[in-house]
């Protein structure tokens, strides 16, 4: 195999560029040449590809987003649309993609890869909701921005004797809102694979003020219901003690430098992924397993939601006290 593609889709996150940059330059160190492909699968299918030397991909590791940027693009469903992607990678010469994104992008991989063009997947997602990986790329600094936003909202908080509604991504998965629950102390945390209903969570919050506590923080998941509004409007009729207020920290997990882990997972993913495509490996997405670097079929990865392991649940609990 002389020449890869390489390609990041599905919502950006933090460690991309990074990834990026060790495909690029663990492939062009075992002789092969990479085309970078802008804007996703939009861009496949228009065959937006130029090539990418070490140079090209130097000065980004720090860099939050994706250099060859990144479409929501449901028309890849299409089989003539796919049948156009090849025909332009196959024009270009190329012989092998690296697709780095969510379940969505491994779908889309997994079309390709059922086309003939051998593929392999690496997953990059804040939400950690696939399946096949322990820890996506991004998670870990997602994590960390939410933990920054969370502790300057207590400090507000403790201030005025308010309990604050904090909102985090995560599509239909709750692992984001529960591991910053964890590691900010939060009182109570709502999530869509463990609902908890209004009383029960204004008894936490109520139960906090009686124990002294100056302030209150409920991290709702935005796949959760009721959501941040819901439950501030709900919770306002019930005195407990705190006024409430709601912050919904939206888009800012996504941006930002990678942490020191995510741009380890990103060198650890890129490497994994140009080595076992040389070496004729494909249809799978690599991923952690413990400390180790597995794979799973694209099939698998592509698949459903992965959901936090729900004794977190308690140990959230257990520890707010
Ligand atoms: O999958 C990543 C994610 O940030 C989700 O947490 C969120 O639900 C979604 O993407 C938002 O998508 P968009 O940026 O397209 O609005």
């Amino acid at each position: 195999m002389k020449t890869l593609a390489v390609l990041t889709a599905g919502g950006d996150a933090p460690g991309m560029n990074a990834c990026v940059r060790a495909v690029v330059r663990a492939a062009l160190g075992r002789g092969a040449r990479v085309m970078g492909v802008r804007r996703a699968f939009e861009g496949l299918a228009a065959g937006e590809l130029a090539e990418l030397g070490a140079r090209d991909v130097g000065g980004i590791i720090q860099r939050g987003g994706t250099i060859l940027q990144t479409v929501r693009f449901p028309h890849f469903e299409r089989t003539e649309v796919q049948d156009e992607a090849l025909r332009r990678l196959r024009e270009r010469g190329v012989e092998g993609l690296v697709v780095i994104g969510g379940d969505g992008s491994m779908r889309g991989a997994l079309a390709l890869q059922r086309l003939g063009l051998p593929v392999i997947g690496i997953p990059a997602s804040i939400d950690n909701d696939m399946p096949g990986t322990d820890l996506a790329l991004g998670v870990d600094t997602a994590l960390n921005t939410i933990v920054e936003a969370i502790d300057k909202l207590r400090d507000t908080a403790s201030s005025h004797r308010r309990a604050f509604i904090v909102e985090t991504m995560g599509r239909q998965c709750g692992y984001l809102a529960l591991m910053a629950g964890i590691v900010c102390g939060a009182e109570m945390v709502l999530i869509p694979e463990r609902p908890a209903s209004v009383p029960e969570i204004a008894a936490a919050v109520r139960e906090a003020f009686a124990r002294g506590k100056t302030h209150a923080i409920v991290v709702v998941a935005e796949g959760a219901t009721p959501g941040g509004a819901g439950l501030k409007a709900a919770l306002d009729q019930l005195r407990s003690g705190f006024s409430f207020r709601v912050t919904i920290l939206g888009h800012t997990q996504r941006g930002g430098s990678p942490s020191a882990l995510d741009r380890l997972l990103a060198a650890r993913f890129g490497v994994a992924a140009v080595e076992r495509l040389l070496a004729g490996e494909r249809g799978v997405m690599v991923g952690l397993k413990g400390r180790e670097i597995a794979a799973v079929p694209l099939e698998e990865a592509g698949r459903g939601v992965r959901s936090p392991e729900l004794d977190y649940v308690r140990m959230a609990r257990m520890l707010a006290k």
